[in-house]
C-alpha cells in the first residue's frame, strides 16, 4: 500500500523553524480547526479540552462536515471530468482508510459507493445499510466463505485478483440465475511511491494479474455464463501527487482494454485510489478537480488514439476522503531533553498513545506534525519528537516538529491528518486499549466507535476468567494437569 520506512535524519530537510509554533497550517488541519480567545483548539465547533474531559485521551476525532465535503467534492470532480468526455464516473469510498457504520452512512448519503476488502469490512458496510449493489469487493486472497457471502448478498462487483480466485468464484456461482459482475485487477507496471512514480515492465508484488495475462483471464471469465466481465481494475499506489503516474497507467490499461473489446463489451475502467493529502506544511496535493480532469483526459486521449469509445470510469479514494478530517488528541506525560548529535538538541515528548493508534510512522516512515491543543504559548520553538508509550524505540508519532519550548506534562497535544489508516491499522500492542472514535459536527460531539476497556482486552483470553476463580484453574483447551502427570 505504501513505501517502506525511510531512514530518519536528525532534522528533515523540509522542516523549518516556524514563525509561530501555535499555527494551524491550512490544508493539514480540518477546515473547521480554530483557536478560541484562550488559545484552545476547537474542531467541528468542539473544544479539544471538552473532548478530553468527556472522552479521555488518546482520542480519534473525526469532523463529519469535513468528510462529507471531501466526499461530495471528489464525486463532483470525477463526475464533471467524465461528463466532459460523454461518460459516467462512479466513486467508491475505499473503506480500508477508516471504516465504521457512521462513516459508511455519511459517504453513501453523499452519493459514493463503497469498496471493501474482507468479510469484516463487508459486514460493517452491510450493518450500515449500504446497498449491496453499490459495493465492490477487493483482496488478493478472499476466502470461499467471503466470496460466498458476497455473492449471496448480491454484491455489485468482485475484483478478481488471481486464477485460484477465478476458479473459486466460478464454482460458487455455478447454476445461479443472475451473472455476477467481476473486474480483473491488473498490474500496469506503474508504481507510485509517495510523490514520485516509477514505470517498470514487471511489478514484483502480490496484487493482481500481470497485464500480459489479462486477455487469457478475461477469455476464461467469458466462458463462464454466471460471470459478467465488466472491466479492468488497477491501483498504482497511495499518497500520489500529480497526474503523471495515473496517465502512464491509463495508457497501458487502455491498450489492453482496447484488445478486450474484440471479445465483448468492456463498459468500465477502474483506476483505483491513491490521491494524496497534506500531512505537513510542505505537502502540496494536486486539487482533486485537476487530478480528475487530467486522468479523464488521458483516458479519452488514449481511447481516441485507438479509435475506440471511452469506457465509464471508476475510482476508489480513501485517504482523500477522510485523511484531513481526522485529528488525534493525546496528553503529554513526560518530556526529556536529548543531545541527538551534531549539535542537535531534541525534546522527546511522550504521549499516552503511540504506535497502537498510529502505526504509519513506524510502518512507512510517515511524517506528521503536532500542536499544543490546550493553550498557545509565546515560548521559543523547540525541536521535538513526539513518541508513544510502547516498548519500541521506533514508537514515533511525530518524527520532527517544532513546538513551543515550554511544552510540558499535562499539555493536550493534537496531531492532524490522522483520519486515514490510523483507526483502521490500530492494534493492542502492549495491551493498550484502542481509543474511541468521536465525531464532531456543528458544536456537537458523539462517540461513533467506543473505546476499548481492559475487560475487552481480557475477554478473548480464555485463561483470564478462570484465573480469577481458583476453583477453575484448568485450561478449557488442555487436559487437566493431574491427568497428564498420571499418564506418564
Ligand atoms: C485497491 C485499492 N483501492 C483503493 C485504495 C485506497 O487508496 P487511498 O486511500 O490512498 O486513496 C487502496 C489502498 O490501499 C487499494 O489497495
Amino acid at each position: 500500500m505504501s513505501a517502506a520506512p525511510t531512514a530518519r535524519t536528525l532534522i528533515p530537510s523540509w522542516l523549518s523553524v516556524p514563525a509561530d509554533a501555535n499555527e494551524l497550517v491550512a490544508g493539514v488541519w480540518p477546515v473547521s480547526a480554530e483557536r478560541d480567545a484562550q488559545g484552545v483548539l476547537a474542531v467541528g465547533g468542539v473544544a479539544a479540552t471538552e473532548l478530553q474531559e468527556r472522552f479521555g485521551t488518546p482520542l480519534y476525532v473525526l469532523d463529519e462536515n469535513e468528510v462529507r465535503t471531501h466526499a461530495r467534492r471528489t464525486l463532483e470532480a470525477f463526475r464533471a471530468a467524465a461528463t466532459q468526455h460523454g461518460v459516467q464516473a462512479r466513486v467508491y469510498y475505499a473503506g480500508k482508510a477508516l471504516l465504521c457504520t457512521e462513516v459508511v452512512r455519511w459517504v453513501t448519503e453523499e452519493g459514493l459507493a463503497v469498496d471493501v476488502c474482507s468479510g469484516g469490512e463487508l459486514a460493517v458496510a452491510l450493518a450500515a445499510g449500504a446497498d449491496p449493489a453499490r459495493l465492490g469487493f477487493h483482496g488478493n486472497n478472499k476466502s470461499v466463505a467471503e466470496l460466498e457471502r458476497a455473492v449471496e448478498i448480491g454484491i455489485g462487483s468482485i475484483v478478481l485478483d488471481s486464477w485460484n480466485e477465478l476458479d473459486r468464484l466460478a464454482r460458487i456461482v455455478a447454476g445461479r440465475p443472475q451473472p455476477q459482475a467481476v473486474l480483473v485487477r491488473v498490474n500496469s507496471g506503474v508504481h507510485a511511491e509517495t510523490h514520485d512514480f516509477l514505470a517498470t515492465a514487471h511489478e514484483d508484488q502480490k496484487f493482481g494479474f500481470p497485464l500480459e495475462d489479462a486477455a487469457a483471464v478475461v477469455a476464461r471469465i467469458r466462458e463462464i455464463p454466471e460471470l459478467l466481465f465488466t472491466g479492468l481494475h488497477c491501483h498504482i499506489g497511495s499518497q500520489i501527487f500529480g497526474t503523471a503516474g495515473f496517465e502512464e497507467s491509463a495508457a497501458r490499461l487502455v491498450e489492453v482494454h482496447a484488445g478486450l473489446r474484440a471479445g465483448g463489451e468492456v463498459p468500465v475502467l477502474n483506476l483505483g485510489g491513491g490521491f494524496g493529502i497534506a500531512y505537513t506544511s510542505v505537502d502540496d496535493p494536486t486539487p482533486i478537480e485537476q487530478l480528475a480532469a487530467g486522468i479523464a483526459a488521458a483516458v479519452a486521449r488514449e481511447c481516441s488514439a485507438r479509435g475506440i469509445p471511452m469506457p465509464h470510469l471508476a475510482f476508489e479514494p480513501g485517504r482523500a476522503i477522510v485523511g484531513q478530517a481526522g485529528i488525534t488528541l493525546y496528553e503529554v506525560g513526560t518530556t526529556k531533553q536529548v543531545s541527538a548529535g551534531e549539535g542537535v538538541e531534541r525534546r522527546y515528548v511522550s504521549v499516552d498513545g503511540g504506535m497502537n493508534d498510529n502505526v504509519r510512522p513506524a510502518l512507512y516512515g510517515a511524517q506528521y506534525t503536532a500542536r499544543i491543543a490546550s493553550r498557545t504559548s509565546t515560548a521559543d520553538p523547540a525541536l521535538v519528537r513526539v513518541v508513544g508509550k510502547h516498548c519500541e524505540s521506533g514508537d514515533i508519532v511525530v518524527d520532527a516538529d517544532y513546538l513551543p519550548g515550554d511544552v510540558r506534562p499535562g499539555d493536550l497535544l493534537a496531531v492532524p491528518a490522522t483520519g486515514a489508516y490510523c483507526f483502521s491499522l490500530a492494534s493492542n500492542y502492549n495491551y493498550l486499549t484502542r481509543p474511541p472514535l468521536v465525531a464532531v459536527c456543528d458544536g456537537r460531539a458523539r462517540v461513533i466507535v467506543r473505546g476499548e476497556t481492559i475487560d475487552d482486552l481480557l475477554a478473548r483470553d480464555i485463561g483470564a476468567d478462570s484465573a480469577a476463580r481458583p476453583e477453575h484453574t484448568e485450561r478449557a483447551d488442555m487436559p487437566a494437569l493431574t491427568q497428564r502427570s498420571e499418564s506418564k
